[in-house]
């Protein structure tokens, strides 16, 4: 558990947002234009969520407050009957300390609460800092795609319910026994 308190909102606080979403990206380079492009869709979007009622159970916002200082962010969709963790980021200097696999958890019990199959996303696959706190919580390597915009990319899934969980270990064993006939792919 970080020290950091998790409190889901309706929107993130401005300009407090925008300033740590491009601290929290700034390594990945003020070249990219399709990465920019993408955010400020992301962003504008995010603006035409109607203000008013509880949040919307459509979209996660969960920002993480050390202190009352907002430093790390994630925003999550459902998209029928998954969750998808679009983006998520936490300020350099509040790294290494689980404040973003507090983000994840977070999302993983709303997902569960809210009946939803799965959690995904998308990562670039040299981003050991998203994947690895991922791996530990129970993601798993779902996918492999080429996108347009971000180059190679590899998708992680988390399986809600120990059904599903369990059915996924049973169809993953990766080795067959030299008595049983290999009956697919492996
Ligand atoms: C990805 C990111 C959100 C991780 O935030 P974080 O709060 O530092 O992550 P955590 O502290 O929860 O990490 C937990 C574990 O992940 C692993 N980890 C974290 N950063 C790592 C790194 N750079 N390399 C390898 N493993 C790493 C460690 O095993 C760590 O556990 P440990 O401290 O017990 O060893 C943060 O690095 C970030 O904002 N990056 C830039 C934005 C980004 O890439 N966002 C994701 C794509 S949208």
């Amino acid at each position: 558990m970080s020290a950091a308190q998790l409190r889901i909102l309706e929107s993130f606080p401005e300009p407090e947002f925008t300033a740590l979403r491009d601290a929290a990206f700034a390594e990945f380079g003020s070249g990219s234009k399709q990465l920019s492009d993408v955010l400020a869709d992301e962003a504008s979007r995010q603006s035409e969520v109607p203000k008013a009622g509880s949040p919307s159970p459509q979209e996660l916002r969960t920002g993480a407050f050390v202190d009352n200082r907002l430093v790390g962010w994630s925003y999550s969709r459902v998209e029928e009957n998954r969750l998808h963790m679009v983006n998520s980021g936490v300020l350099p200097e509040f790294r290494g300390r689980g404040i973003y696999s507090d983000l994840v958890k977070a999302a993983i019990s709303h997902a569960d609460a809210h009946g939803l199959f799965k959690i995904i996303s998308r990562h670039v696959p040299s981003n050991n800092a998203v994947i690895i706190p991922k791996l530990r919580l129970g993601f798993i390597v779902s996918a492999f795609e080429y996108s347009e915009v971000y180059g190679p990319l590899v998708h992680l899934t988390y399986l809600i319910g120990e059904k599903r969980r369990e059915l996924y270990l049973a169809r993953s064993k990766p080795l067959v026994p030299s008595n049983e006939p290999d009956q697919g792919p492996s």
